[in-house]
């Protein structure tokens, strides 16, 4: 099989890391007989600074022409003062509209050998941390009307959240297939004891439970889900919530596993073609020195091939791959500790692709 795929490298660590995840790709596809085809286009700053649209027109047509989108991260202290709708950000934002990616899948797990990583206390992590963030990616405050008006005293600005039943509904069935195939539990984060939006939210998610009786569902506000992921995060298998919470409640679930370094995500849409990135960010004070973890968009590239492409068995592959480097002890800067191996991005890579190799 062959198969097209767009590299959208972007800005800071980005292209180094996702020149690993490639190459690891390219290791999977002479294991098991698959051909990729790679074409790399612009998105974020460098696309700012190399046609003044942080996503470009031909970078869209591209990601919607492939099969799937693998994107390193976006942005830098260079660009952020320009206004809202030129940030490199809005770029990562226009691309999850254009491609119609709605379902933002973010896991954080702590892998076993690194245990000591989170920064909780041993009897709060339990038996392990192993959550499935859903977070609606396409609605909500990040996509509602949004502007600025004179007021006597002075400027205000305003930003909307809205949720239709039909966004909600779609968001909720990917949550609750999401926990058919884990521990069937799913927690609807929300705030519907003030915001009507969350009242919708919260009783659209209580009508799809009823299509999965197998799955159990409870709903907790925003503020208590932020205050029991520390508390005690082995209580959550999928978490389900609106862009906003979802985009904050994820960079919280993704520290108490001690290793954002590590964590890989998709974003999903009707079909098949999906974008998948490490949920890390561009990182620019470690940019260019070979410091940066490559393991996220490695296993963002374990993520593209298990829902975009169905190789469910070349992506686990990546995952034992991975866990086999860190279990001899290799770490990247960020996740060492004492007694480690350290090594650079290239070299952490090159371990990767050996392992699949069996070299
Ligand atoms: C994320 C990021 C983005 C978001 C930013 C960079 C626009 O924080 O993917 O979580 O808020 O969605
Ligand atoms: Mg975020």
């Amino acid at each position: 099989m062959r198969y097209r795929i767009t590299v959208l490298p972007g800005d800071g660590i980005g292209p180094e890391v996702t020149e690993q995840a490639v190459e690891v790709l390219k290791t999977v596809g002479s294991k098991y007989g698959y051909e990729f085809d790679f074409n790399e286009e612009l998105i974020g700053g460098c696309a700012i600074d190399a046609c003044g649209d942080p996503l470009p027109e031909n970078t869209l047509q591209a990601c919607k022409k492939s099969d799937a989108v693998l994107l390193g991260a976006v942005g830098g202290a260079k660009w952020d003062l320009l206004p809202g709708d030129k940030r490199p950000e809005a770029g990562l934002l226009r691309i999850r509209a254009g491609l119609g990616l709605y379902a933002n899948l973010r896991p954080a797990v702590i892998y076993p050998a690194l245990q000591d990583a989170s920064p909780l206390k041993k009897e709060v992590v339990g038996t392990g941390i192993d959550i499935m963030v859903v977070r609606e990616l396409t609605g909500g405050m990040y996509f509602g009307k949004k502007g600025r008006f004179q007021t006597e005293a002075g400027e205000a600005a305003f930003d909307t959240e809205t949720y239709s039943t039909a966004e909600v509904e779609r968001i909720a069935r990917i949550a609750f297939e999401a926990a058919q195939k884990r521990r069937s539990k799913v927690t609807s984060v929300d705030k519907a004891n003030v915001l009507e939006s969350s009242r919708l939210w919260r009783e659209v998610v209580q009508k799809v439970a009823g299509e999965y009786p197998e799955v159990e569902l409870n709903h907790m506000y925003v503020d208590n889900a932020a205050m029991q992921l520390v508390r005690n995060p082995a209580q959550f298998d999928v978490i389900v919530t609106a862009n906003m919470f979802g985009d904050i409640l994820s960079d919280e679930a993704s520290m108490i596993t001690g290793s954002i370094g590590m964590l890989p995500s998709a974003s999903l849409g009707k079909g098949t073609l999906g974008l998948y990135e490490p949920v890390h960010g561009s990182a620019p004070d470690i940019a260019g020195q070979d410091k940066a973890n490559p393991i996220a968009a490695i296993l963002s590239a374990g993520m593209l091939l298990k829902y975009s492409l169905g190789l469910d068995a070349a992506a686990k592959d990546i995952e034992n791959a991975v866990e086999a480097v860190l279990d001899k002890g290799y770490r990247t800067g960020d996740i060492a500790s004492e007694g480690s191996r350290i090594v650079g991005t290239k070299e952490m890579g090159k371990l990767i692709r050996d392992q699949l190799a069996g070299k």
